[in-house]
């Protein structure tokens, strides 16, 4: 059954006259003052069917009133690189304007991507924030440490750095470069042309829980401008102990930094990751993802976050995955190829550099209209809702009939 307009609240209001759900409005509206909110059916929050609403366009609805207002539903949503990208470019004019450097201007030279349904917080989903950088030559984010996990996906040919933990990560494209939360880090560019890249963090699930905490009087040896950690290790020490899989160096502890649970890999180069994709691409693959690679922890195979996975995949010209939804968000960046995301009956088509956000619960399938392969990154935050026991995915075969994927 789909959910038609009004959804399965208005369902349970047939009955309740207008006027007595005024009157409960007024009520709640003088009962506010002392914190409190008095339920009817009238303006309850909305729960959504998983196992019973099984139709492709099913969406849901947050409920109305003033009970609607303070929900937070994320929409699904792509962004279009051509039109956000200039506005880097306009915040280092505003800067130069006001004669002074645009990284001091900004704090970090940045924006952030708002999803619609989320009114206008600073998160493409309930758990996590991306925002797209630059760094131009000479600038430097001092070294600091933080609660929330954080990745960098490289969206420039190469120039940029981030050191980790005394490491050095030397930027290209499609790396993906992490400092997993409790990780001393510091970022910068020492060439002369800028760098671009999209930052994904954690960061809204840690500032709901109120457990947002950084440092930035960091103790160690610093690096000339006194603002940049110096370097302990060679670049390419992550590679060194665990660039071959299956094997793990046993004289060294994997736990870099002070945080809990995440990975001692701290950058995944893009030669590497479209290599390995490359390479699989003849196999059958998966119907509902393509051709997946997973990038995990190499010392346990857990998630490189406990919150966050991160995995690449690679469609075939033409490849149209199955439609596949979950209790968990996905958040995609498209690295190459063009093609098509369907979610919740919506489409949005995308190409080099966009990104698409597909919330928790829509059904959603990838389609590459392209001539070339595309290679889409993906960030979920599945771990965490399987860590509460509330993870749960169904596909669609091809006879129409829902298979529980993860029951
Ligand atoms: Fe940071």
């Amino acid at each position: 059954m789909a959910i038609t307009e009004g959804g399965q609240q208005d369902k349970a209001r047939v009955g309740i006259p207008a006027s007595a759900r005024e009157a409960m409005e007024k009520l709640n509206a003088d009962a506010g003052q002392f914190n409190i909110w008095l339920r009817t059916q009238a303006n309850a929050p909305a729960q959504l069917p998983w196992f019973r609403d099984t139709e492709i366009g099913a969406a849901g609805q947050v409920a109305g009133g003033r009970v609607g207002t303070a929900q937070l539903k994320a929409s699904a949503h792509r962004w279009r690189w051509k039109e956000i990208s200039p506005y880097l470019l306009r915040i280092a004019e505003i800067a130069r304007d006001a004669d002074v450097p645009p990284i001091e201007f900004a704090d970090r030279q940045q924006f952030l991507l708002t999803n619609p349904g989320l009114g206008g917080r600073l998160q493409v989903t309930t758990t996590i924030r991306c925002a797209i950088s630059i760094y131009n030559g000479g600038d430097v984010a001092p070294v600091h440490v933080h609660a929330p996990n954080a990745s960098r996906t490289i969206l420039s040919e190469k120039g940029g750095y981030t050191t980790i933990e005394g490491e050095r990560c030397i930027a290209e494209r499609g790396d993906l470069i992490l400092t997993p939360n409790g990780t001393w880090h510091d970022h910068g560019n020492e060439d002369a042309e800028p760098v671009m890249w999209a930052d994904i963090l954690d960061f809204p699930l840690l500032e709901y829980l109120d457990c947002n905490w950084l440092d930035d009087k960091f103790t160690g040896a610093m690096e000339g401008n006194a603002r940049a950690q110096a370097p302990v290790h060679e670049v390419g020490y992550s590679h060194k102990l665990y660039g071959k899989g299956g094997m793990l160096p046993s004289f060294v502890s994997h736990q870099r930094g002070f945080g809990h649970g995440t990975s001692p890999v701290f950058q995944y180069r893009g030669k590497e990751i479209r290599q390995t994709l490359d390479a699989l691409r003849s196999e059958a693959g998966d119907p509902y993802e393509g051709i997946t690679l997973r990038f995990v922890n190499p010392a346990t195979g857990a998630p490189i976050f406990p919150t966050l996975d991160y995995s690449a995949q690679l469609l075939r010209p033409g490849e149209e995955t199955r439609w596949k939804r979950e209790t968990s968000n996905i958040f995609y960046i498209v690295l190459d190829g063009s093609g098509v995301t369907e979610v919740g009956g919506k489409r949005y088509e995308w190409e080099r550099n966009d990104a698409v956000v597909v919330p928790n619960f829509l059904w959603r399938r990838h389609i590459n209209t392209g001539k070339t392969d595309a290679v889409l990154y993906a960030v979920s935050d599945w771990p965490l809702f399987e860590k509460i026991g509330q993870y749960r995915a169904q596909g669609r075969k091809p006879d129409g009939s829902v298979e529980q994927l993860i029951a």
